[in-house]
């Protein structure tokens, strides 16, 4: 596992952007795996920004998204799938049969989850994982106490996940209590996982993930134990580290 931090989320932004493109640029037939939230959205402007000014090619990529809220439909404007498409899909070349995102309308939860699994396999396995954190340390959905080798689910919704996402509701009562996401052993097969986190509220997860031990309790911890894991973060989430981390990966381009 390495733990890069950077002066900013700019900076952040850049170093995964250009980790995701050189795995494009080696397999252009890739597969993604992408997160939601406020963390990613610079590193999808910037990796918009490699599409239309140096021409990276998104045509042959699949994407996988870690989770989707249970009840909004795709149109809502707080829906995951609205969220990818206007801060990334629609800005680059990517073939919309290619997107992938938990069906948040299912009619069967249990066997859409077991599809999505399927799909994930079919496409030849995720290259590479971008994940956000919760204050929580939940990675997706997966809460504290989430089963390490958890599959694709349905999972309820922690009270404090719901207030930290309130901000994007008009009332508390609009936010979704339930929520499809990859599981935790989902996420680990990915062949290559990258964890970005800025600001001082991610600082105490940061720290636990980064330092701590291995517990369901905090669920990104267990990304110690994937072999190819970067974490990136800026000051203000690195603030709790007791080590001291470099401003650049030690191989930038990972093969
Ligand atoms: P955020 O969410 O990027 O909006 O902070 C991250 C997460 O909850 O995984």
């Amino acid at each position: 596992m390495e733990v890069v931090v950077k002066e900013s989320s700019q900076g952040i932004a850049q170093l995964a952007a250009e980790l995701i493109a050189e795995v494009i640029r080696r397999k252009p037939k890739c597969v993604l795996g992408l997160a939601t939230g406020s963390t990613p959205v610079m590193t999808y402007k910037e990796l918009i920004r490699l599409h239309t000014e140096e021409g990276l090619d998104f045509s042959r990529v699949t994407t996988f998204n870690l989770d989707e809220y249970v009840g909004l439909l795709p149109e809502h404007d707080q829906s995951y799938h609205y969220f990818m498409w206007e801060n990334f899909f629609k800005h680059i070349n990517i073939n919309p049969k290619n997107v992938h995102l938990p069906d948040g309308q299912a009619k069967d939860v249990p066997a859409f989850c077991r599809w999505y699994e399927e799909q994930i396999v079919k496409a030849g396995g995720v290259d590479l994982q971008l994940l956000g954190i919760g204050s929580n340390g939940h990675i997706a959905f997966n809460e504290p106490g989430s089963s390490l080798g958890s599959r694709t689910r349905v999972k309820t919704l922690d009270e404090g996940t719901r207030s930290d996402n309130a901000r994007f509701f008009k009332s508390m009562d609009e936010v979704p209590k339930y929520a499809i996401t990859m599981g935790i052993g989902t996420i680990m097969d990915a062949r290559q996982l990258l964890l970005l986190a800025n600001g001082a509220g991610k600082a105490e997860a940061i720290q636990r993930t980064c330092e701590g031990p291995i517990t369901a309790i905090v669920p990104a911890t267990v990304v110690q134990l994937h072999p190819k894991a970067t974490i990136i973060v800026d000051k203000a989430a690195a603030s709790k580290l007791t080590r001291e981390y470099p401003a650049e990966p030690r191989v930038l381009v990972l093969r």
